[in-house]
C-alpha cells in the first residue's frame, strides 16, 4: 500500500556531493557501505555462545561484504550517468498495482515523452518523482545523489524538480508578470514579494522568460483575462522562473487550440537541452512532433522505450494503446 511521505523537517540539509574520495565509498539503500549496511551500521551487540556450542573462530572486523560491493559498484557507475535514476518501482494502492517495476532513466538536457493508456501509472510515476507517494519499493535518484524517495515534496521542489499539473493554476487576479515575479521569489511572501525591488539581473531573466511563453505583449494582462493556452504558458514560465532543473508536464496540451499546440511545441523544443523534460500527453500528433525517446507505459511497467517511428510499429503498444486511439 503507497504510503504518504511523513513532513521533513524545514530546510532539509542537501545530501553530500560525493567527492572523489568517495566515489568508491559503495552506499548501498541505506546510504552506507555494505559491511556497515549488512549490520544496520551499528555495533552488534555480543552474545555469548550456548555452552555446548561450537564456537567458530571469529570472522576479521573489516572483511567488505564482497558480494554486496560487486553488485553496487555497476549501479553506481550507471546512477552518474543520469539526472534521474528511476528503477523497479513498484507502488500498490488496496493490492492494486499502479506501478510495477517501473524502471526509467533520464538523461541531462533530454526531452523525453511518456505516454500509455489511461490508468497506466504516467500521474503515479510524477507523484513518486516529486515525492507525493511513497513507493512500496525500487529506488528513484536525482542528480545520482538525491534520494528521492527518503525526501519530502519541498525538498524535492527546491532541488529543482517542477511539476506542472494538467489545469492551469495561475493567480487570475494578478497580472502574467506578477505571477512570473512570485514564481521567482517563490520562497518569500506575497507582502514583501510586492514591496521587493526586482534587481536589473531578474528583471532581464524574467524578460527572457516572457520571450520563452510568448507572452510578452500581455505581461500587464490579468491572467484571468489570459486564453487557456496562455495560462498553460504562463505557468511553465512560472516554472521557468524558478530555474528547474527536471519539469514534469502532464498533458500541457489537453484543452488547446491547433494554434496552441503548435505554439507550445515551439517553446518546448526551445527549451531542450537547458532543461531535462518529462512530458505525459495523449495527444499522440503533439508526441510525434517533439518526441525523441519515447516511453510507453502499460499496468505499471515500460512495455516500451525508443523513437516513436519504433514503438508506433511495435505491435504490443498498438494492441495496448496506439490501436484503440486515434494515432
Ligand atoms: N490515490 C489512489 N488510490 C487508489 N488508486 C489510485 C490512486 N491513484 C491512482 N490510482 C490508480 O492507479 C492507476 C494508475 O493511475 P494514474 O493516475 O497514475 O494513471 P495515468 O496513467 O496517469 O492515467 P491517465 O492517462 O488517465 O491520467 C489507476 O488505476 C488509478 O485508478
Ligand atoms: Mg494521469
Amino acid at each position: 500500500m503507497a504510503k504518504q511521505p511523513p513532513e521533513g523537517p524545514p530546510g532539509d540539509s542537501p545530501e553530500t556531493v560525493p567527492d572523489a574520495a568517495s566515489d568508491f565509498l559503495p552506499d548501498t539503500k541505506e546510504g552506507k557501505p555494505p559491511d556497515e549496511a549488512a549490520t544496520g551500521g551499528e555495533e552488534p551487540t555480543p552474545v555469548a555462545p550456548p555452552a555446548a556450542a561450537t564456537v567458530e573462530a571469529p570472522k576479521p572486523k573489516s572483511t567488505v561484504n564482497l558480494e554486496l560491493l560487486l553488485n553496487w559498484v555497476p549501479k553506481y557507475k550507471r546512477r552518474k550517468q543520469y539526472i534521474l535514476f528511476v528503477e523497479d518501482v513498484s507502488v500498490s494502492f488496496d493490492g492494486f498495482k499502479a506501478l510495477d517495476g517501473l524502471t526509467l532513466y533520464l538523461t541531462e538536457g533530454e526531452l523525453r515523452c511518456v505516454i500509455g493508456p489511461n490508468g497506466a501509472g504516467k500521474t503515479t510515476m510524477m507523484d513518486v518523482i516529486t515525492g507525493q507517494t511513497r513507493p512500496d519499493s525500487g529506488e528513484a535518484w536525482f542528480m545520482d545523489r538525491i534520494n528521492l524517495l527518503e525526501r519530502d515534496e519541498v525538498f524535492i521542489a527546491q532541488q529543482g524538480i517542477c511539476r506542472k499539473f494538467q489545469k492551469p493554476s495561475v493567480f487570475e487576479s494578478l497580472t502574467a508578470a506578477q505571477n512570473l515575479v512570485l514564481a521567482l521569489k517563490a520562497e518569500k511572501s506575497v507582502f514583501s514579494t510586492f514591496r521587493a525591488r526586482i534587481g536589473k539581473e531578474d528583471r532581464d531573466f524574467l524578460d527572457e522568460v516572457m520571450g520563452q511563453i510568448g507572452l510578452r505583449e500581455d505581461a500587464g494582462k490579468l491572467a484571468g483575462n489570459l486564453s487557456h493556452g496562455q495560462k498553460q504558458w504562463l505557468e511553465i514560465g512560472m516554472l521557468l522562473a524558478q530555474r528547474p532543473r527536471l519539469l514534469l508536464l502532464d498533458e500541457p496540451v489537453a484543452g488547446m487550440t491547433p494554434q496552441e499546440i503548435d505554439h507550445t511545441k515551439e517553446l518546448l523544443l526551445g527549451l531542450e537541452g537547458n532543461h531535462t523534460i518529462l512530458v505525459v500527453e495523449h495527444d499522440m500528433e503533439f508526441v510525434r512532433s517533439i518526441a525523441r525517446q519515447v516511453t510507453v507505459l502499460h499496468q505499471g511497467r515500460v512495455l516500451a522505450e525508443g523513437g516513436m517511428a519504433e514503438v508506433s510499429a511495435n505491435r504490443e503498444v498498438v494492441e495496448a494503446y496506439l490501436g484503440g486511439s486515434d494515432a
